[in-house]
């Protein structure tokens, strides 16, 4: 279960919440005109989280059979090159918390990264505890 987990923890997660794109031709997307050099920002990070494409969208579900389905790595061309690394150094992480029986508890509150782009933490006090 542990590469499906992962899946879903960066699905959950978003540690980037957008990119930006400009656009190189007058189009339309989803009923919008969009004129060439628009700028736009995709939020992945609220892609992942559309209902209409994950059920229960807001609860980690480590079993969820979509959860492959998520945009953290964006899309394209430009998708993350290192999203296999990224993957791998999870799910190696996991593994060896499970071979050690060990769990991660939060024990204070997180101090969070002041940025819209890194969804990310600066402090996060954990504690190691067996089970
Ligand atoms: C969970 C961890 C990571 C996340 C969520 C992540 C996310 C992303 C995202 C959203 C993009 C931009 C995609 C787009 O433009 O639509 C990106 C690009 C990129 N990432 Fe990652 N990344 C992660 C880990 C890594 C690692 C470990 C490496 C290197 C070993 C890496 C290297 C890159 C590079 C070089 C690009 C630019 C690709 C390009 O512009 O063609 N990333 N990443």
């Amino acid at each position: 279960m542990i590469p499906n987990a992962v899946q879903e923890i960066i699905r959950w997660q978003t540690p980037l919440s957008y990119m930006r794109r400009t656009v190189t031709e007058d189009t339309e997307l989803f009923g919008h005109r969009l004129k060439k050099h628009d700028m736009l920002a995709l939020w992945y990070i609220s892609a992942n989280r559309d209902e209409s494409v994950f059920d229960d969208a807001d609860r980690i579900i480590v079993d969820r059979p979509n959860a492959r389905r998520h945009l953290s790595f964006g899309y394209g061309i430009h998708r993350c090159v290192g999203a296999r690394v990224a993957e791998l150094q999870l799910v190696t992480l996991l593994e060896e918390l499970a071979k050690r029986r060990l769990r991660v508890n939060p024990v204070a509150e997180p101090v969070r990264v002041l940025a819209s782009f890194v969804h990310g933490y600066k402090h996060l006090q954990v504690e190691l505890t067996r089970y």
